[in-house]
């Protein structure tokens, strides 16, 4: 029998559905993934079998095979780590069979069946509330999940062993609840800038009408010092606005403590830290 979980793969901010299909069959102990993945998701095998014996479980002596499927779309990333195990528990009966069903599922395993965070989950849940999923996905990540609709039915685990005890009704995982910063830093503010009266005012226009803005000027003149406080003068992130902006920092890998930001964003390429190879991807919002 194949046991169906599904997943998302991330295209852009996009995340797309994946079926990840388990069978285990008679024969020679294997275990294969298919479907397209790349070194991370190959790797998945190591780290999903060492989380079931550090969870009590050893994976059963016959062939194991994975599908990703659509097969001919790309699969990159850990995230694929826990559709994969919990796929493999209800294969062997460790979970009720049924228990996944209208789910997508997420999250990268540690050796010891821990749970640990993954980017996208943002955009990944709200494909999943599209799809009038629920959403399994790392405990670290469950405050970000719950931003997609008051509705998501959201299991957010730090375990292997939490989610099989949720499942069979022993610990009943609560629903996370979203989460925003509290407290920002102090904004880089437009006011603390003296002279230089006519590039404020040209911001200031610009931020009132929504204009673009190209600086010219010699080194040293106060550009970047002086659209670093842009922000300071726009609007709040509308709701559209600040899920946008989100799902682009939850891709990246950005968001800290499942807490979205409502700051605008601001990124200075020459100056700020190097980017994670997921952020430069992204697409670019400010300069
Ligand atoms: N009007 C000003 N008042 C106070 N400090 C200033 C002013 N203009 C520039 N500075 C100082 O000079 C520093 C360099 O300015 P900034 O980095 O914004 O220049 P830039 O125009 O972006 O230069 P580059 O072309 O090299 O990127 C600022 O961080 C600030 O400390
Ligand atoms: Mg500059």
């Amino acid at each position: 029998m194949v046991q169906r979980v599904s997943t998302v793969a991330f295209e852009g901010i996009e995340a797309r559905a994946v079926d990840v299909q388990v069978q285990v069959a008679p024969g020679l102990p294997a275990f294969a993934i298919v479907g397209l993945p790349d070194k991370a998701v190959s790797e998945a095998r190591e780290r999903v079998r060492s989380a079931l014996i550090a969870s009590g479980l050893a994976l059963p002596a016959r062939r194991i095979t994975v599908n990703l499927a659509p097969a001919d779309l790309p699969k990159e990333g850990s995230h694929y780590d826990l559709p994969i195990a919990l796929g493999l528990m209800a294969a062997i009966g460790a979970i009720p069979p049924d228990a996944l069903s209208g789910f997508t599922v997420l999250g990268e395993l540690g050796l010891d069946g821990s749970i640990a965070p993954v980017a996208g989950v943002l955009p990944a849940a709200i494909g999943a509330n599209a799809r009038d999923e629920g959403l399994i996905c790392p405990a670290a990540c469950g405050a970000e999940a719950a931003w997609a609709s008051p509705d998501i039915q959201i299991v957010a685990a730090s375990s292997l062993i939490q989610i099989a005890n949720h499942f069979k009704g022993t610990q009943v995982l609560s629903r996370p609840s979203p989460k925003v910063h509290e407290r920002e830093e102090a904004l880089l503010d437009l006011r603390d800038i003296k002279g230089q009266e006519s590039a404020k005012r040209a911001l200031e226009i610009a931020a009132a009408g929504g204009h673009h803005l190209l600086m010219i000027g010699s080194p040293g003149a106060g550009k970047s010092m002086l659209a670093a406080r842009l922000p300071s003068i726009l609007p709040p992130l509308s709701p559209s606005e600040l899920l946008e902006v989100s799902m682009i920092a939850s891709v990246a890998g950005e968001i800290e403590g499942g807490a979205l930001t409502a700051r605008r964003p601001f990124r200075a390429p020459r100056l700020s830290r190097p980017m994670s190879s997921r952020a430069r991807k992204a697409p670019l919002l400010a300069w």
